[in-house]
């Protein structure tokens, strides 16, 4: 039997989750359906959307901006969240509580929240064979992207960690709400500061600002360097990368995130493990 799958978001015919997973499908020799879902930008949509997707046998959905916080306050109020999603405040991934089902809980009120963002990029990062263990990590910006890689980042097994953003009072609340969140990020001491006042050496620096492919440039000071860049956006060139490129430093954009995110969620929903490098060779 056909199992379904789609992705919500607002804008989604961008998308390139259905060519992903449906090539996962290949791979696994699994007869999946998954599709783009377009919802009205309020969280009552939201809300009937999946509803009567997963009433309707769904057996797992992706959600995209802007709904990651909608979906995360859905779940946290029927069938719970994981510890990922619980510290990144959203969900990425909507799959059904097995628990909840077997005592008779209806499907739309059993709905459970994931979060694979931070450890797709973990999982890239390695793919592109950076260590994580013990590495000195700089993370440009303080938004829902920052947060939900700081806690993967961590559990990878960093040493150092700063986060740099514009507004040094968004890092540092960040910081803050994510150490009540985690006892292993409060251990952890991150440092904060403002973005132009970033500098040292690191052995890698994430940019997770929303600026990569509006042609604005971050204020970089000249005496920032690390070994590698990485931009978690994808689509052309990105001047954070050229930047550090012109530095020396190997980089990469996020689209092999994309992919590692994408593997995570179908390895939750159908059980069946992705081979990553196979498939990122495929959708090249
Ligand atoms: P996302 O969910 O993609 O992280 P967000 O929560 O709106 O989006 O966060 C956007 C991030 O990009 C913030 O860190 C923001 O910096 P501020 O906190 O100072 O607003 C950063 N950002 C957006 N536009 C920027 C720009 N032109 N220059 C520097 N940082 C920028």
């Amino acid at each position: 039997m056909t199992q379904h799958f789609i992705v919500i978001g607002n804008p989604i015919a961008h998308s390139k989750s259905p060519e992903i997973h449906t090539l996962f499908g290949a791979q696994t020799g699994l007869d999946i359906c998954y599709q783009r879902q377009y919802c009205p930008d309020d969280a009552a949509s939201f809300t009937a959307v999946i509803e009567a997707f997963f009433h309707g046998g769904g057996i797992g959905a992706n959600v995209t901006v802007p709904f990651k916080q909608i979906a995360y306050e859905c779940c946290a109020a029927r069938g719970g969240l994981s510890e990922h999603a619980k510290v990144a405040g959203a969900v990425n991934t909507l799959l059904l509580n097995k628990a909840l089902l077997a005592k008779g809980v209806p499907p739309a009120e059993a709905l459970y929240g994931d979060n694979t963002d931070g450890q797709g990029l973990v999982n890239h990062i390695q793919r592109l064979g950076w260590s994580l263990q013990g590495a000195r990590v700089a993370i440009i910006g303080a938004g829902g992207a920052a947060r939900g890689v700081v806690l993967p980042l961590i559990e990878a097994g960093i040493e150092q960690l700063t986060i740099a953003n514009r507004t040094l009072s968004k890092a540092t609340d960040l910081v803050h709400e994510l150490s009540i969140a985690s006892t292993a990020i409060a251990d952890k001491q991150i440092k904060t500061c403002v973005t132009a006042e970033l500098s040292g050496e690191f052995d890698i620096i994430i940019n997770a600002t929303s600026i990569g492919l509006s042609g604005e440039t971050l204020p970089l000071n000249n005496a920032l360097n690390c070994h590698f860049a990485y931009d978690m956006m994808y689509g052309r060139e990105l001047p954070f990368l050229q930047h550090f490129e012109a530095r020396g430093a190997q980089t990469s954009d996020g689209y092999g995130m994309l992919i590692g995110q994408a593997a995570l969620s179908f390895e939750r929903w159908t059980g069946h493990i992705i081979d990553v490098a196979k498939a990122s060779e495929a959708l090249k």
